[in-house]
């Protein structure tokens, strides 16, 4: 079983949950690559049972530009029996709370197997770190149902 989480961040909120489910990932003895946006390579997609995927949201509740090819490649490539999980960070103070994480769950529905959603708002509290173990749980228990 491998797994990858591919991600981005410009404030660092974002990084830091998705180290986070990276932890939690190798603690159930998964391993995990995480994946920067700018080292994503689609051909790589195929190698993993599972990923999550991972943004903030800025500009009225939008796809962050750099992850533009990521959707793309969801889109386009057959993940169909992919186990998938998208989590964002976002700011409830605006009109699109996490927006990219619900455009990005819209689009991974149809073309993957997708297990779970996580928002979180801004830099993870206490409360926050269980919902990221809870994520990881969630992804595993989807892959035992199709194994
Ligand atoms: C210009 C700007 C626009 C933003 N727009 C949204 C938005 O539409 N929806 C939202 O939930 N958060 C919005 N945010 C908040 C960011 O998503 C939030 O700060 C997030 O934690 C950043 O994640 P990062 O540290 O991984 O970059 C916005 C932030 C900025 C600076």
């Amino acid at each position: 079983m491998k797994a990858a989480i591919i991600y981005t961040s410009v404030t660092g909120n974002t990084t830091f949950i998705a180290e986070t489910i990276q932890e939690n990932m190798e603690k159930r003895n998964v391993a995990t690559d995480l994946i920067p946006v700018d080292e994503f390579h689609p051909e790589r997609l195929h190698e993993y049972d599972i990923i999550a995927v991972g943004m903030y949201t800025w500009a009225n509740g939008e796809i962050p530009i750099e992850m533009e090819e990521v959707y793309d490649a969801f889109e386009t490539e057959d993940l169909k029996h992919t186990v998938t999980g998208v989590f964002g960070s976002g700011d409830s103070f605006f009109a699109h709370y996490c927006g990219a994480v619900d455009l990005f769950r819209d689009m991974l529905y149809v073309h993957t197997n997708l297990a779970v959603t996580l928002k979180i708002e801004l830099m993870p509290q206490e409360p926050d770190l269980v919902k990221c173990e809870k994520f990881c749980d969630r992804l595993l228990q989807e892959t035992l149902v199709i194994q």
